[in-house]
């Protein structure tokens, strides 16, 4: 089972770079990448959070109330056009026990490529586009909680410290 990196680790913090190769290897660590989040019962998963500086993400929205279990797998992701607002409860796997409202684009365009390398384009919006833009941030070292004011945020550094500390 691979490990999730957790808050504060500097890996976290690091950009990532883009896949280049679609072989064996790379679906491996897809596959082991959604072993890991069902099981830390998460709606995804970006690979730098498991120690893999690479561009691709998972999501699962299944186990939201309303949504129905369908595994996305986004690699070199780029989010293209976003409109409108959108305010969430956000939490992440790296920062357990924190659950913070984030404001992202309510509407996104994002480009991708799948497992095969093979181009895709998708239009979305409400949670599935929030989370995009959360695990998208992972590629490039932000987490949700430096989206928050600052103020914000040292008082989620405070609770997560306790939090981390039990
Ligand atoms: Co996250």
């Amino acid at each position: 089972m691979l490990d999730i990196l957790k808050y504060p680790d500097p890996r976290l913090k690091e950009k990532s770079v883009p896949v280049e190769v679609f072989d064996l290897e790379l679906h491996t660590l897809l596959d082991d990448m959604a072993t890991a989040m069902y099981h830390a019962n998460g709606i995804g998963l970006a690979a730098p959070q498991v120690g893999k500086l690479l561009r691709l993400f998972i999501i699962d929205l299944g186990l939201q109330e309303g949504y129905t279990q369908r595994l996305y797998e986004f690699i070199n992701p780029k989010i293209k056009h976003g409109a409108g607002s959108i305010s969430f409860e956000e939490g992440c796997l790296s920062v357990p026990g924190v659950a913070e409202t984030v404001k992202r684009k309510a509407d996104i365009v994002v480009e991708y490529q799948d497992r095969h390398g093979k181009p895709q384009t998708m239009t979305t919006d409400g949670l599935l586009a929030v989370a995009i833009q959360h695990e998208n941030d992972h590629l490039d070292g932000t987490l949700f909680v430096d989206r928050l004011s600052p103020l914000k945020r040292r008082l989620v550094q405070k609770k997560y410290k306790k939090v981390v500390s039990l």
